[in-house]
């Protein structure tokens, strides 16, 4: 681990790219059907293009739980409490994360985690220029891994809550997602909160729509994936020989996101022959839709106990703000 100081900024790099990433890839796409995990779409060109979804008009869920929290942010900062640590994972462009701050008046400590390396550090630098009062930290780590927050960052005496916003868990199985809960119930400890922003289920047009934007900026997002493979463990992908497509499937409470290849086609990946057949799909992302009441059982199945709930008018989107069920130890 190295860690590097910044003016009010400490950024730790556990190097989330140095374990088996070449073996989940090719085990990803040696099995029938082929899938790859989601945490590839997110290079520094993936992270800008999500930037971009979330100003598509069909893109509902970035803006809809900005609103719900500007609404929700003072309730929350009496939740949350003095010199609280907001430990914040997936924080992309932490953009969200100001709207506590500001609530928060600035009392607080913040721990960003994210995959992306140079958009996590471009947006926490700039983050802490903007507000030089808040300790800041950022710590590039894959949390679909065990790994250790650095210790500097959690010594303040608040209250430790996670911020995990954007539906993000949504991108977990519903057993990833129960883990992913029960590993941060242990992890915040007895006292602990989390805030999270959890995507409803809706009707699949409005759905499919969010998914299928008009500029195509979803689907470019999805083929930088192969393009990030290619950079990344020396692939041949033309992503252009594949497909973008996304569907709402209902029975499973998911979008689902697939390359599908447009050609009978042989890609070398990482030095080993993968052939796609004319139409295959490659699963790339699940974005799982709940209802609050579904939301709130995983929850506390996982150990922690639901206080409040907010949503927008529309019904389209969830924040939910829950504490670590007095069962769980810390
Ligand atoms: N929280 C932001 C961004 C959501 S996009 C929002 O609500 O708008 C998902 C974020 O999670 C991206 O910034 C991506 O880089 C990060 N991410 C995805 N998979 C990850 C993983 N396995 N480990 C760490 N970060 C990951
Ligand atoms: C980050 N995650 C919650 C987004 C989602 O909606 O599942 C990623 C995304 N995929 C396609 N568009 C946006």
């Amino acid at each position: 681990m190295s860690s590097t100081l910044l003016q009010s900024l400490t950024f730790f790099d556990l190097h989330p790219d140095a374990g088996d990433l070449r073996e989940e890839v090719l085990a990803g796409l040696q099995r029938t059907p082929k899938s790859l995990p989601p945490k590839l779409f997110y290079d520094q060109t993936g992270s800008e293009l999500f930037e971009r979804i979330t100003e598509q008009p069909e893109y509902y869920p970035t803006r809809t739980e900005i609103g719900v929290l500007e609404a929700c942010g003072p309730e929350i900062a009496r939740l949350a409490g003095d010199d609280c640590v907001l430990i914040e994972y997936g924080s992309g462009a932490s953009r969200k994360i100001r709207i506590l701050f500001d609530a928060l008046s600035g009392r607080c400590r913040y721990v960003a985690i994210d995959i992306s390396k140079q958009h996590l550090i471009e947006s926490t630098a700039q983050l802490a220029a903007e507000y030089p009062g808040i300790e800041a930290f950022a710590v590039c780590a894959d949390y679909t891994r065990p790994f250790e927050l650095p210790a500097e960052a959690l010594t303040a005496a608040g209250r430790r809550i996670v911020f995990f916003p954007g539906s993000t868990i949504g991108n977990f199985t519903p057993p990833e997602a129960g883990e992913f809960l029960s590993n941060t119930a242990r992890q915040i400890g007895p006292g602990g909160g989390l805030l999270i922003g959890v995507d409803l289920k809706k009707d699949a047009a409005t759905l499919d729509a969010a998914y299928n934007d008009s500029e195509g900026v979803t689907a470019q997002f999805n083929r930088n994936l192969l393009a990030h493979i290619n950079r990344t463990l020396g692939a041949d992908f033309e992503a252009t020989s594949f497909r973008h497509r996304a569907f709402y499937n209902e029975a499973a409470g998911r979008i689902e996101m697939h390359l599908v290849s447009l050609r009978d086609q042989l890609v070398t990946v990482a030095g080993e022959p993968i052939h796609f057949r004319e139409a295959e799909s490659v699963h790339t992302e699940n974005s799982y839709k709940f209802s609050i009441e579904e939301f709130q059982q995983l929850a506390r199945d996982s150990g922690f106990r639901p206080e409040k709930a907010w949503t927008d008018d529309g019904n389209l989107f969830s924040v939910h703000y829950m504490t670590v069920a007095d069962s769980v130890s810390g």
